[in-house]
């Protein structure tokens, strides 16, 4: 069981390591307290952000498949782990079919806001009240760690929405190896993956018209001010977006638009801005065929078959680990 102190003790220690870097950096795990996560599920309703309905679109369209793949037969038990499950509402797709098709099976969501987990379950438990949850919170890297000791259990690893992408190099390694970790011989992932694609579709997702990817980025100044005691103001901040289509990579940045100075007291740090400094927020990377095949094939696992949208802008790809 993750404790909230040791949330806050990594955000505190994360956000000291970050501001103390050049350049400037910040964390995207710590976007979704509560009201974060909040943001997340408006930005996921906007029609700019086209990777909910896509994804979306791809379970309505492929569910059977989905969940033949799951088949394992019984009396196997199978565990449906999701890693970052938010509201699952594509989940409960796939979720419905196995139910439907009688696989015995535990679904375990994995999320990072308690609030996202306690919706979930609330809302799982009125549609389809004969299913088996069990819910975890905390972020993946931990409950990962905590999930290796169900071995002889046949394991399905979601991670959908494209949260892959978030991960910088190092960090997707670390993910990688962990995921490697826990999964068997013939376990299964099913990973969310946006592809690269126009610009002129990919820009209007992250720098939207409504301002709320930028008020997503400026609630972790807020959550610091108030889990850290700090005096950010937000109004010294604009959030910059751009994308880079040979390495597939939007990043987000908060730009400080004068010079001043931030007091975090949980830190017992003053961090000094110049105009125009940038703190990197995010990166959301965009995916080829290729390149998702060659990451499975690096970490072990063979490729057993992707899942598209009718425009494919997204994919699901399907690997079992060898
Ligand atoms: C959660 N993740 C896949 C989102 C993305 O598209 O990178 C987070 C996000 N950041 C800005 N808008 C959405």
């Amino acid at each position: 069981m993750i404790k909230q102190t040791d949330i806050i003790s990594n955000i505190a220690t994360d956000t000291l390591r970050g501001l103390n870097s050049r350049p400037k950096f910040l964390l995207p795990k710590y976007f979704y307290d509560d009201a974060g996560s909040r943001i997340f599920q408006q930005i996921m309703q906007m029609p700019e952000y086209y990777l909910t309905q896509c994804e979306q679109e791809i379970f309505n369209i492929h569910a059977e498949a989905l969940a033949n793949a799951f088949n394992y037969g019984n009396p196997h038990n199978l565990e449906i782990i999701e890693l970052g499950s938010g509201d699952g509402l594509k989940t409960k797709v796939l979720l419905r079919e196995l139910l439907a098709s009688q696989i015995k099976f535990t679904y375990i969501p994995v999320d990072i806001s308690s609030k996202a987990n306690e919706l979930l379950v609330k809302s799982l438990k009125q549609e389809m009240p004969t299913l088996n949850v069990e819910p975890r919170t905390g972020d993946y890297f931990s409950i990962i760690k905590q999930l290796n000791g169900h071995a002889g259990i046949r394991k399905a690893i979601l991670f959908l929405g494209s949260n892959i992408g978030n991960f910088p190099d190092d960090e997707l390694h670390k993910f990688m190896m962990q995921l490697l970790s826990i999964a068997n011989k013939g376990d299964k992932v099913l990973i969310g993956f946006d592809l690269k694609k126009s610009p002129a579709v990919i820009m209007p997702a992250y720098e939207d018209p409504h301002g709320r990817t930028a008020q997503f980025n400026l609630n972790l100044l807020t959550r610091i001010n108030r889990e850290l005691d700090a005096n950010f103001e937000i109004h010294r901040f604009e959030h910059y977006t751009n994308y880079d289509p040979h390495t597939g990579e939007v990043k987000s940045f908060l730009v400080s638009n004068s010079e001043h100075e931030v007091h975090i007291k949980a830190l017992d740090s003053r961090f000094k801005f110049s105009q125009w400094e940038p703190i990197f927020m995010e990166v959301s990377r965009k995916f080829d065929i290729e390149s998702i095949e060659q990451l499975a094939n690096k970490y072990g696992f063979a490729i057993n078959g992707h899942f598209f949208d009718n425009r494919r802008y997204f994919a699901n790809s399907l690997w079992i680990k060898e």
